[in-house]
This record gives structure tokens, sequence and C-alpha cells, in this order.
């Protein structure tokens, strides 16, 4: 099967691009993660991998997330999947952070490396720490066999499929639902109730679906690209579910446009950034339609008084925004994995408009395997 994993993932199969041909392939990638791990008996997952039986489980206090670049962006969405379903306090910090602070290593933490490649150096470099000192280190990882996935105690693969762009998309949105298997599986061992687990894989099931029907509105995506891409800079921002994903979006942006962006929690832009908001400087705004809607909307007004232009990412159009792309509604708690899929494209189309080099951009490489 690596043979046929190879053959099949060099080709670009029609696309003009890795990026565009990965970020397809998320419908099929999204299915295969599912795969053969939905217990509807016991409305959970099982996780072969995963080495931390129920008691142990059980005994978790903490769960502290570590990886670099998109894969700490999925850990900060992964520990609010875990504080929702699990009720376990959850973070996420970027592994090299982590490893140059000395870190208290506590035994009732849970630790989980996150990594694409799994050669991350720095994400690698982590785990060593806290190997040695004793700690229990899961691994969500997308290459089989990699360093960080035969250096940790057990873990979740993510099945993405080998992914060749340097800016992760597929891989990103994996790694979100292999985390919210997790929590799931933490979430039922604990205090989840059946109709929560019920609920939840109902929405995970809807996802491929709902995913292609995103990507069905890339000619709209493109446009609006075309809108924003000469802006001077841009600025992200959403409220706990939203935040991951605007930090996200930001990223992908800078990383295949070059064009600037900054991404902040949107009850922070009164706190300093909003001093940047201009007509040339244009916002993207996450918005769920969860109980923080009403909050995220007076702060489009306050953007909108400072004359900012809004691209909104919501679940039904935003009438202060100046465009809003319409996502289909799934369960609260995965909003993140799908919302940020547009935003996808949006960066996509806007490294196009610019003439980028998408699948190789300049100063970066697909994994740092270096200090
Ligand atoms: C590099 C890449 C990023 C990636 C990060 C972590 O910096 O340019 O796109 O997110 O490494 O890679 P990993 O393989 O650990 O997920």
């Amino acid at each position: 099967t690596t043979v046929e994993w190879e053959a099949e993932s060099y080709d670009m199969g029609g696309h003009d691009t890795y990026m565009h041909k990965e970020i397809h392939e998320q419908v099929d990638a999204v299915d295969r993660v599912l795969r053969g791990r939905i217990d509807d008996r016991f409305s959970t997952v099982r996780l072969g991998g995963l080495n931390l039986d129920a008691r142990e489980a059980r005994g978790v206090r903490r769960v502290k997330i570590l990886g670099c670049g998109s894969a700490y962006h999925t850990g900060l969405i992964g520990a609010q999947l875990i504080e929702e379903l699990a009720r376990i306090p959850a973070d996420a910090e970027p592994a090299s952070e982590f490893r140059y602070r000395n870190p208290v290593v506590d035994p009732d933490t849970l630790y989980i490396a996150v990594s694409q490649s799994g050669e991350t150096y720095d994400t690698l470099a982590a785990v060593q720490e806290l190997k040695r000192k004793g700690a229990r280190v899961l691994g969500v990882v997308n290459v089989v066999g990699s360093a960080i996935a035969r250096e940790t105690d057990g873990g979740v693969y993510v099945h993405a499929g080998p992914e060749v762009c340097v800016v992760s998309t597929k891989c990103f949105t994996n790694t979100a639902v292999a985390f919210a298997l997790l929590a799931l599986h933490l979430g039922r061992i604990r205090d989840l109730s059946v109709a929560d687990g019920k609920r939840i894989i109902a929405g995970l099931r809807k996802l491929p679906e709902q995913i292609a029907e995103v990507l069905s509105g890339e000619e709209e995506i493109k446009k609006l690209a075309a809108e924003y891409a000469n802006a001077k800079s841009m600025m992200f921002v959403g409220r706990v579910r939203g935040y991951p994903v605007a930090r996200e979006a930001s990223l992908k942006l800078k990383e295949v446009s070059y064009v600037h962006a900054e991404a902040y929690p949107a009850s922070e832009l009164k706190h300093g950034p909003l001093a940047l908001i201009e007509p040339e400087v244009p916002t993207v705004a996450v918005l769920p339609d969860d109980d923080l809607l009403e909050k995220n909307r007076a702060t489009l007004e306050e953007i909108k008084a400072r004359s900012g232009r809004i691209l909104a990412v919501a679940h039904r159009e935003q009438e202060k925004a100046d465009h809003t792309i319409v996502v289909p509604r799934n369960e609260v708690e995965l909003d993140p994995i799908l919302m940020g899929i547009p935003l996808q494209l949006l960066a996509y189309h806007t490294a196009l408009a610019l003439g980028r080099d998408i699948d190789k951009p300049r100063n970066l490489a697909k994994s740092v395997t270096v200090e």
C-alpha cells in the first residue's frame, strides 16, 4: 500500500498545484480519518493505537498539546475540543517555547505532540525532554512510523495521506478531526452523555459532504480573493471556537501569499489593534452561530465605525459585513473544522492572483528538522 500512496500522491491529478489538489482531497481525507473508528454501540470512538486504558484516561487531570506552525494551531482546536467534550483543562503551546523554558512536568498531565511530518525537531525535542522526565506523551501524527510516532507512548494517526505542498491544508483538517475523535473518546470515558456522544458522531459523519459543499463555492471565493488581494494587511478575528481558525487562516495567508496578516481574539481588538483598522486593512471575521454571535456582531460594528472592510465566514449572511462566505451548520463544537476550509481557498486564490510560488513559498520548508 505504501507504493500505491506514492504513485497517486505525486501525480497532480489535473490540478495546477499540490495545494489545490490537497484542498480538494479533504472530502476523502476526512472520510479516511473517521473510517473504522466510530463505535455506535457505545456512542464513542475506538482508537487502536492510543495505549491509554479507561482507568488511565480517568486519571488525567490536565492535557498539554505541543506542536509548531499549523500543527500548533490544530492543537489550539484540540485543546478546546478536549475541554468541551471531556471537561479536562487543556491548552496548547508552541513546542519550541515549551522545551526551552524548563517546564514543570506533572505526572497527572497527558502530553500530546502534534505533527504532520512527525520529524519537526522542536516538537521531537519536546517529546524527548518529556520522556526523560517520565511524562506520558501521545502523538497525533500523519506520517506513519516517523520519529515522533516512534518516540511517543501511543497516539492517533491522522491518515491525511501524503501532503506535498509546504502549507498544510488536508493534514490540518484531518488533525482537527483526529482531535475531535480523541476528545469524544476521553469524554465518553468521563462524563459526556450518550446523547452528546451520538450528536457529535452524527456531526462528524456529516463533515465530508459539508466539506464538498464548501469547496463547491470556490468560484465565489476566488472573486473575493481578487478583491482583497491588494490589501496592505489583513486582520483575522474570532472568539473562542473562531479564534484558532483566525490564527490558522492568518498564518496560511502569510505563508502562501506573503500578504501581511494579524490574528486576534475579537475581544482584544479594542485593546490595541483597532488602531490599524482602515479601508486598506480589511478584516476577516470568523463568526460561528454560537452563543457569542451577538458579541461578534458588536465587534463588526466597531470595525465598520472605523471604515474597515469586513469579510465574514458565518452560518448565515451578516449584514454588517461587506461579504459573507456562508458555511453549512454542524454541531458547534465542530465549527472550527469546517470554517477553516473556505479560508484555505482564500489564501490559495490570493497567492494565485499575486503570482506566488504556491507549493514552495519562499524561505519555508515542509518540515524543519534542524534547530
Ligand atoms: C514547518 C512548515 C509548517 C508546519 C510546521 C510543523 O514550519 O512550514 O507548515 O506547520 O513546520 O510541521 P509538522 O510536520 O510538525 O506538522
